[in-house]
């Protein structure tokens, strides 16, 4: 089975060196961006490539990986390719299925990992008529904690996730698995579950409002100031930043609610509350459960964790506004969020209140002053409005 990994960075670094030592997979590695593919091909002539992977009982092992190839070709990439797995973050998704979309056969499939918001309305508008051919899976999240050692040369996985969570939509012509193969291709130690629907991961709520409003209750009123020291990010939430983002849930829940009323044909699954996702993420770590703000707090599994910060000159503290907490889940997440409840007619009060503060740090324009989705930045989101999709019918016709 041919698997094409399209990366450069830790993911894609991660699958690879794993995935040459298992056997009947052949991966090769498609970048795009700048040299990548050159130095990474050059740097492995040089050492060879291996995987420091951190196992649960403390012992490391280390991986020696075969050669494979990594090039920047497309057409390469994918003669004779059964399965493409995107393993970039979601601002590159775009760039990949652009160079990919004339060489995609019927019949191949394509996993995103992780996949996150509108992953699937952004396939289907690149591979068009192939789209429905081909079989879809999302990932939710990357199954590894992992780490470049040395680009092109070394990677280091510190945490493997027990389980992962996805999605799937089988194609008219896919016959061959690509979660039996992404499983053969993780290993024993990782199951992969097909628990949601891809419109159950698009509409969560979760990816639209825990980062973003952890980031907007810290830094609303902020004086401009350096700090001495870095906030802690999921304990240092204020007690009216955790009713926020319970408000927020709130209205995200109930969108889902409205679409789930009107499209009782259509499989959602559950769409969770950021509250039931924690207590059922980390069911012995946290402390309080009694409400969303003080299962955050207490949830010893964030202990020491703390916001994105810049380092002055004299050794202060800066938000880093550009960090992916803004930089990719507001465009791959509250956007997608928003654009869906405009389209539903649903009022998102707490989810616009964000996403114009987040625009202004990011210095971009998804929501325009009169509160419509049409931005000047909206072709860098997901949003079904970026494909020109107008209508509640023409989205919900994706699923
Ligand atoms: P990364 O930050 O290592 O990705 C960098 C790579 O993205 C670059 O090497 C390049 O190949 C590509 N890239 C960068 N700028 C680009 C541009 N302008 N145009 C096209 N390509 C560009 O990302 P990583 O760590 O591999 O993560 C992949 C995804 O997994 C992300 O969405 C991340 O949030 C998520 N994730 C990562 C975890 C980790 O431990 N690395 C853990 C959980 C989730």
């Amino acid at each position: 089975m041919k698997v094409v990994i399209c990366g450069g960075g830790n993911a894609a670094h991660a699958f690879a060196g794993v995935a040459t030592t298992r056997d009947n997979l052949e991966p090769t590695v498609l970048t795009l961006f700048g040299d990548e593919a050159e130095r990474w091909t050059n740097a492995m002539k040089e050492t060879g490539f291996t995987v420091k992977k951190h196992k649960d009982s403390g012992e490391t092992e280390d991986i020696t990986s075969k050669p494979f190839v990594v090039t920047k070709d497309p057409k390469v990439a994918l003669e004779n390719c059964d399965v493409i797995v995107i393993a970039s973050p979601s601002f590159a998704h775009k760039s990949f299925l652009e160079a990919i979309q004339p060489y995609v056969k019927p019949g191949m499939s394509i996993v995103g990992c992780p996949g996150y918001s509108g992953f699937e309305l952004q396939v289907d508008h690149f591979l068009g008529e192939n789209s429905k051919k081909c079989t879809l899976v999302s990932f939710e999240t990357l199954p590894y904690a992992c780490r470049i050692s040395k680009f092109g040369q070394s990677v280091e996985i510190l945490g493997t996730k027990r389980f992962l969570s996805g999605a799937i939509r089988k194609g008219t012509e896919t016959t061959n698995d690509p979660v039996a193969i992404m499983q053969q291709l993780l290993g024993s130690d990782i199951e992969l579950i097909l628990n949601k629907t891809l419109i159950g991961l698009t509409l969560d709520p979760g990816n639209a409002s825990l980062h973003p409003v952890l980031m907007y209750s810290q830094w609303k009123d902020w004086d401009g100031q350096p700090l001495d020291q870095a906030p802690l990010f999921y304990q240092g939430i204020s007690k009216e930043g955790g009713d926020f983002l319970t408000e927020m849930n709130d209205e995200l829940v109930h969108l889902a609610d409205e679409m789930k009323q009107k499209y009782p044909k259509v499989e959602f699954g559950e769409i969770e509350h950021t509250y039931t996702w924690l207590l059922k993420a980390y069911p012995n770590t946290v402390a309080d459960k009694s409400c969303l703000y003080l299962g955050l707090r207490t949830n010893s599994a964030y202990k020491g964790l703390v916001h994105p910060c810049k380092k002055t000159d004299d050794g202060k503290f800066l938000p880093d506004f550009k960090y992916r907490y803004l930089a990719e889940d507001i465009p791959y997440g509250t956007v997608i969020a928003k654009g869906i409840a405009e389209l539903a007619n649903v009022p998102t009060p707490k989810t616009d209140e964000v996403l114009r503060w987040a625009q202004e740090k990011l210095g971009k324009e998804y929501l325009t002053a009169d509160g419509h989705l049409n931005g000047k930045d909206l072709s860098e989101c997901r949003a079904p409005q970026t494909y020109g999709i107008k209508t509640l019918e023409e989205f919900i016709s994706h699923y």
